[in-house]
């Protein structure tokens, strides 16, 4: 009879253990222990170290792939990544090896010839700043933000993301071409604002957020990769793409730029105008995904279902959409639960000590450019590790 009372009660448990496993988020079972990052990032630090490199990618012949050191828009990536692992593990060998890996490009932040100094600095010296409140990283990201507002045009309302005096982008024709990626400088510039008092720097990433708003998106909530402008008159030229299948498609990483972007800007704002945005692209990524969750490359690829996927465009998005559902009454835990399920499982995630210890597998740089198609990128693993931070804080 007691015997039999224990075999009801351990049933009874399982049963009932078997049930929550069902209808709770699985963080723990379905989503890789942040450990595992831990871990191959380590490696890939001792790697680093060795080199003094930062690294970017690999190449075709599997080789690691360093960022090039005169300028590379994805510098700022790795340190980032480091703070992240300071931030969840407090040991300070990530704070130590994140300060000196930023220190690098340190005096880049002078530069004027390029959009991409927010993210650059404002995913390692901003968020070392976040962490340290390290006043010295604060002047960093100021001088840097005084760089980013030279390439503001007043008459038209934006950054100028390229310049198109040289290079592949001498050869399109445009005079002011703004990227969609380009919103995702802004939140340096809402930091400044922040950190100096003067709105000037903010003053500009609204009228950018505003401009972009206006010009770069269809009516079904998907936006152009290139807007290029009249600097004469402030009208808009020609809209058209340089990293997506097509002018009229919906490259995916951009997407998630354009999601991630409005998410901070409502965020320094409160203006609903950017959450409606917000609101508007996260439908049409739910629209239009796979049923993984991982988006093909662009969203209009001709060839999906046998197209790359782009493992960076996912990282972002769910990033951006656990900001995202704190903001809303709509929950998006459905959709960040199913992408990093996806992201955690072995076809997105490298096995440790493989992919010269990236975290994530099959992102894609530039199609059109023949350039980082199906590789890991260190963007993508910046975004995940982000998300991941993100989702344990707020879930
Ligand atoms: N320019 C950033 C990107 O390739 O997404």
């Amino acid at each position: 009879m007691k015997i039999t009372k224990i075999l009801f009660l351990i049933a009874a448990i399982s049963l009932f253990g078997s049930c929550r496993e069902k209808s709770t988020p699985t963080k723990e079972k379905d989503i890789p222990p942040q450990d595992m990052a831990i871990e191959q990032l380590a490696l890939q630090l001792i790697e680093a170290e060795k080199n003094n490199r930062i690294p970017r990618t690999v190449k075709v012949d599997g080789e690691m792939h360093w960022t090039n050191q005169k300028f590379d828009w994805t510098e700022g990536f790795f340190p980032g990544s480091l703070w992240y692992l300071y931030e969840y593990t407090k040991d300070e060998k990530w704070k130590d090896a994140a300060e000196s890996f930023q220190a690098m490009f340190e005096n880049h932040k002078y530069m004027t010839a390029y959009h991409d100094l927010g993210f650059i600095f404002n995913c390692s010296y901003g968020k070392g700043y976040e962490l340290t409140e390290n006043s010295d990283f604060a002047a960093v990201m100021i001088t840097a933000a005084d760089s980013l507002s030279t390439r503001f045009d007043s008459t038209i309302g934006c950054i100028k993301s390229w310049d198109v005096d040289k290079g592949w982008q001498a050869e399109r024709g445009w005079l002011f071409p703004v990227i969609i990626d380009n919103l995702m400088n802004l939140e340096l510039l809402f930091k400044a604002s922040e950190l100096t008092g003067n709105p000037k720097y903010k003053t500009i990433a609204i009228a950018h957020a505003n401009a972009t708003l206006k010009n770069h998106f269809r009516e079904d909530h998907s936006s152009y990769h290139v807007v290029d402008y009249d600097p004469a008159t402030g009208d808009v030229r020609s809209k058209q793409t340089a990293q997506g299948f097509a002018n009229e498609s919906a490259w995916a990483r951009g997407q998630a730029w354009g999601l991630y972007g409005y998410t901070v800007c409502y965020r320094y704002t409160k203006d609903k105008k950017y959450l409606d945005q917000a609101i508007k692209i996260a439908q049409f990524i739910a629209d239009n995904k796979p049923a993984d969750g991982i988006p093909y490359w662009d969203y209009n690829a001709d060839k999906i279902p046998n197209e790359p996927r782009d493992v960076s465009a996912a990282a972002i998005t769910v990033s951006a959409l656990i900001e995202l559902d704190g903001y809303t009454k709509d929950s998006y835990l459905p959709q960040i639960d199913q992408i990093l399920n996806s992201l955690g499982s072995d076809i997105y995630t490298s096995k440790i000590g493989e992919n010269h210890n990236f975290i994530l597998k099959h992102s894609v740089g530039s199609i059109p450019h023949g350039n980082e198609i199906d590789v890991p990128l260190n963007y993508a693993d910046y975004y995940y590790l982000e998300a991941l931070i993100r989702y344990q804080d707020q879930f």
